[in-house]
């Protein structure tokens, strides 16, 4: 039985709906309420007992190697000053058994590019892959509900969501058959299609388990939709060779890719900590 102990994260995509807070800085490294996006998504991985985080960065993404990293000044400054429960924040960023491996994407060819630069790490095993502008809200975290299904079905497993009819051609969509209780069987993929012709409206969130046959594919997959190198386009591929997954998770999906919905989730995630919920939902009464 196959166990996954290795999550990526691309995080090399130039971020251009967010412009201009992208122009310098990585839109992973956007904060929601006080840790950075890119932070929640390892949060989740470590809790699915994933242990190799494998980030694939391009440039101006140097502040995410340096996000995980012992700060060895600050952390000088912040003891000296006996300032402990800041010191213990910044060291409990990553646990130690956690291994960070940096892989640098160095052009922005697409996600399916993005996935596959993480071949040399990832090698023979089942990984998964996150997204870290889709922030996933649930408990149990959504990468552990995945990781279970993955344990006892061993095939890829997709995230999916319903979402408006409208917004097809914003996701890779799914045709599937219901199989089990949030489970459906997929039987066809397709990037980015319209409204009019979408085989259904379950959309790909970000996401991921794929077997390691993911790369061969990927690696034969042309530019599809937008002129990137799609990963739906390899994960197409593999489908005519491997059962595959789709899993309706639960929990609350945050699109922080999106201004409105990086909006959505700063406010439903400040509301939960208990320390400020009380003021900023009267605050919130007063503006609304
Ligand atoms: P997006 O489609 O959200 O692209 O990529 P983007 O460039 O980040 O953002 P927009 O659409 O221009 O605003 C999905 C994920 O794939 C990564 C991104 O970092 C994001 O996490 N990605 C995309 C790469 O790592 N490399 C790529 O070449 C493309």
């Amino acid at each position: 039985m196959r166990k996954i102990t290795k999550a990526v994260f691309p995080v090399a995509g130039m971020g251009t709906r967010f412009l201009p807070a992208t122009k310098a800085n990585p839109k992973e490294m956007m904060p929601v309420v006080d840790k950075p996006l890119i932070q929640y998504a390892v949060e989740e991985a470590v809790e699915a007992g994933i242990t190799d985080m494998v980030f694939i960065i391009g440039r101006n993404k140097r502040a995410i190697p340096d996000h995980f990293d012992k700060a060895y000044e600050l952390e000088a400054e912040l003891a000296a000053k006996g300032k402990t429960e800041l010191l213990r924040t910044v060291q409990e960023v990553i646990p130690k058994h956690i291994n960070c491996i940096y892989i640098r994407q160095s052009e922005a060819l697409g996600l399916g590019h993005a996935v596959l630069c993480a071949k040399p790490v990832v090698q023979d095993e089942p990984f998964a892959v996150l997204l870290a502008d889709d922030l996933l809200d649930g408990n149990p975290p959504i990468v552990k509900q995945m990781v279970d299904v993955f344990d006892q079905q061993q095939c890829s497993v997709l995230g999916v969501e319903n979402v408006p009819r409208e917004q097809t051609g914003s996701y890779g969509i799914v045709s599937s058959e219901v199989i089990g209780h949030n489970l459906e069987l997929v039987n066809g993929i397709v990037e980015k299609p319209a409204p009019a012709v979408a085989p259904s409206t379950l959309a790909v969130v970000g996401r991921y388990i794929l077997t390691p046959r993911i790369f061969h594919h990927l690696e034969q997959v042309r530019p599809g939709a937008g002129g990137e190198i799609q990963l739906t386009d390899g994960i197409a591929a593999l489908l005519h060779e491997e059962r595959l997954l789709a899993y309706r998770f639960d929990g609350i999906r945050y699109d922080c890719g999106d201004k409105l919905g990086y909006l959505k989730a700063i406010v439903a995630l400040g509301l939960k900590r208990p320390e400020f919920h009380d003021e900023f939902a009267a605050f919130l009464k007063t503006v609304v």
